[in-house]
């Protein structure tokens, strides 16, 4: 701000020395322009009488001009002699000013200076050669106040002044709000991330401002909304991770201690005890084997290696693999695969997309019900739908089943062995492949989950 002021004072007083200097020059240059014209034309006037010694005609022609010029007119010989004053108090006294001597050597016609007087006041001398024929025979010489002058000048000064000081207060004025304006965001947004910085991933930037800094400070608090987002489902998913692995640990200690204190429980029991625990190991290999391909796939680690898959072929495998378990539940397993759709893709990954969502279906559907796998190319993509005749979704769960660890029905999916990370990693590997997932669902009625994957021209 001081800067700022020092750059505008200095400016402005250069200014204003010019603009002054400049306007009294022009104001004097056109006052004596005037007076000495009037001079040099008085003075071949009066020449002709001081030739000839008519002394009367002399001080009549020059006491009336005195009075029109408002000053003292002194009519001087080239010896410096005062022969004329209008004031009659200088005759016969010597003056020689520097004008009158400039005449009087004949290098101008005319010759003036503007003096300050003690006073305050200013008075202009004005000096113009008299002569007879190509003689000098001397000079006259006019003094005359120029106060007003003066004054008019003072005027123009105390104005600039007074522009100065309004410019001044006003060019202040501005820099506080700029600098308020500038500065109060900047630190608000500075301490917000500082905020942050420390851990408080709630701070946000409370900043009003205009243009890019507001369009900053936003950004901002989008990162961070983004950042308190991630930071707050990576704790629940270390919470919900560190749950499913507490409920088989829990389950198996109980077992394990049921076979330590009863020493002589009957034989059948005890291998029922093991294989329920063999059964939790399997569930816990399940979850942590699901875990470890998450944190993969977030990771950006994922080892994905892909080539040329035949999806026609891989779907078929899939389909034939789970038969069993779709026999075994009671369900008949339809399905409907184009052949000779083939992309760019990575086959175990797209094999366990299959998988997963057929395996849903089965979990999923009670006995006697029906599922339809059915693939087919459409223009540039692969459309693939899994359509079961099951329990369905709720409406309000649908948007929730991709999350981790989202089950509608805990208890059930718990008892079919879900982990419900199933259909968060089939989305996430579908994205991994530029594709799309959705879910059609209503309760009781059944689900038909639909995978378009694109094929691009050249995949083979
Ligand atoms: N075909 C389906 N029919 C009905 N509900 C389903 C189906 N597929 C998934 N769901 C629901 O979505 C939840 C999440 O599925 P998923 O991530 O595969 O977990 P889970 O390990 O429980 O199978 C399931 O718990 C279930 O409630
Ligand atoms: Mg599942």
């Amino acid at each position: 701000m001081l800067t700022f002021l020092v750059i505008i004072g200095a400016s402005f007083a250069m200014m204003a020395a010019l603009l002054t200097g400049l306007v009294s020059h022009t104001l004097y240059a056109q006052r004596t322009r005037q007076a000495s014209l009037s001079m040099e034309k008085l003075a071949a006037t009066a020449a002709p009488f001081f030739a000839s010694g008519e002394t009367d005609a002399l001080y009549e022609t020059l006491s009336t001009a005195a009075s029109e010029l408002g000053g003292r007119l002194l009519v001087i010989s080239p010896d410096g002699k005062v022969h004329l004053d209008t004031f009659s108090d200088l005759d016969g006294t010597y003056a020689a000013p520097a004008e009158v001597a400039r005449v009087l050597t004949g290098s101008a016609s005319h010759a003036y200076q503007v003096y300050a007087l003690e006073d305050g006041e200013a008075a202009a001398l004005i000096a113009a050669v008299m002569t007879d024929g190509e003689e000098i025979i001397g000079a006259l010489l006019l003094s005359t106040p120029v106060t007003e002058l003066q004054s008019a000048i003072e005027q123009v000064e105390r104005q600039l002044l007074t522009v100065f000081v309004v410019v001044a207060g006003a060019a202040m004025l501005a820099a506080l709000i700029f600098s308020v304006t500038l500065t109060r965001p900047v630190k608000a947004l500075t301490q917000t991330i500082r905020r942050m910085g420390r851990g408080d991933l709630s701070a946000r930037a409370d900043v009003h401002a205009s243009g890019e800094l507001q369009e900053l400070a936003d950004s901002y608090n989008a990162m961070a909304e983004k950042i308190e987002h991630f930071d707050l489902s990576r704790s629940q998913f270390v919470s919900n991770a560190s749950h499913e692995l507490k409920t088989p640990l829990a389950t198996m200690k109980i077992l394990l201690e049921n076979l330590i204190y009863q020493p002589d429980m009957p034989g059948e029991l005890r291998a029922e005890f093991m294989q329920d625990m063999n059964h939790e190991i399997d569930r816990l290999t399940g979850i942590i084997t699901d875990l470890l391909t998450l944190t993969q796939m977030d990771s950006h680690e994922a080892k994905v290696s892909f080539t040329a898959v035949d999806l026609s072929e891989l779907c078929r495998e899939t389909v034939h693999a789970l038969l069993p378990a779709a026999e075994k539940a009671g369900l008949t397993l339809h399905s409907n695969i184009a052949g000779g759709v083939t992309l760019h893709g990575d086959q175990s990954k797209l094999s366990q997309v299959v998988y997963n969502l057929i395996d849903n279906a089965v979990k999923y559907t009670p006995e006697g019900g029906r599922i339809d796998v059915t693939l087919s190319p459409d223009g540039r993509e692969a459309v693939l739908t899994v359509a079961d005749t099951g329990i369905g979704i709720p409406a309000h769960d649908l948007s929730h089943i991709f999350d981790r660890f989202y089950r509608v029905d805990k208890a059930r999916s718990r008892a079919t062995g879900g982990t419900g990370l199933g259909l968060s990693i089939v989305r996430q590997m579908v994205q991994l492949h530029q594709g799309d997932i959705t879910v059609d669902s209503a309760p009781d009625k059944g689900s038909t989950f639909t995978v378009t994957l694109p094929v691009r021209k050249g995949d083979a």
